[in-house]
């Protein structure tokens, strides 16, 4: 199978030296790259900016903004069977990128932000291919990431914390529910990112399986 995979952050510009962005070490997305690839899959990694050794024999694709994940998985998700959408993307960005470095001044100064475009909600309904997408909660885990499900259009949501400091963001660990279109839900208990992305691979391997025989039935 082909997967596309999208993990880290984006930066989403201020001025030439200052950016917004978040905490994402993309430790979790390239687990799954990792974990695709052990299992034969061909995988293309679009990475934010982040320090981890990439994954030997992914395709990787590297981007800052968002704009341009946007587009890379606009491009790549053309010809994938699976679509993982792990990176945390910036939910909004300055309205206006200053040309020069904003100059340090004693009164306040404030930041119009605007939303950026939703990559999964942006995708076509009629697609061939699986799309996951995540939920990074600190509140009413199964709640907002069902409406996510519901409102991104996503045949599968793996939810996780993002509100403890050893699990989700940055830790080697991570504790997930995963939620599926049908109503039905997995735990997956705390573990490295490692072991977890390998039950995620099987999951949704299954899942693509399950889906390819109803179509051909
Ligand atoms: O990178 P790590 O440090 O290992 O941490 C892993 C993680 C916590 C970042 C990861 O497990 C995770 O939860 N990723 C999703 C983070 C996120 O942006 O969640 P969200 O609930 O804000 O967004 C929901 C979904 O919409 C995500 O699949 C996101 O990729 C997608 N999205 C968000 C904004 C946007 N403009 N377009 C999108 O497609």
């Amino acid at each position: 199978m082909r997967f596309l995979i999208t993990a880290g952050p984006t930066r989403e510009p201020i001025d030439p030296v200052r950016y917004l962005s978040n905490r994402s070490s993309g430790k979790m997305g390239y687990a799954i790259a990792e974990a695709a690839l052990e299992a034969g899959h061909e995988v293309v990694l679009i990475s934010g900016p982040i320090d981890v050794a990439r994954p030997r024999g992914a395709a990787v694709i590297a981007v800052s903004t968002s704009d341009e994940m946007f587009a890379a998985v606009g491009q790549h998700s053309l010809r994938c069977d699976i679509l993982v959408m792990c990176a945390a993307v910036a939910d909004y960005k300055p309205a206006k990128v200053s040309k020069s470095k904003i100059k340090k001044r004693s009164e306040n100064i404030s930041l119009e932000l605007i939303p950026t475009r939703d990559i999964l909600a942006s995708l076509p309904k009629d697609r061939q291919y699986l799309v996951v997408g995540f939920a990074a909660e600190t509140e009413n885990l199964q709640a907002n990431a069902r409406k996510k499900l519901r409102e991104k259009n996503c045949d599968i949501v793996v939810a996780n914390d993002v509100s403890r400091a050893d699990s989700g963001m940055e830790s080697d660990q991570n504790e997930v529910e995963i939620l599926f279109r049908d109503g039905e839900t997995k735990q997956i208990p705390r573990a490295s990112k490692k072991i977890i992305s390998r039950d995620l691979v099987r999951i949704f391997e299954k899942y693509f399986e399950k889906r390819l025989t109803k179509k051909t039935q």
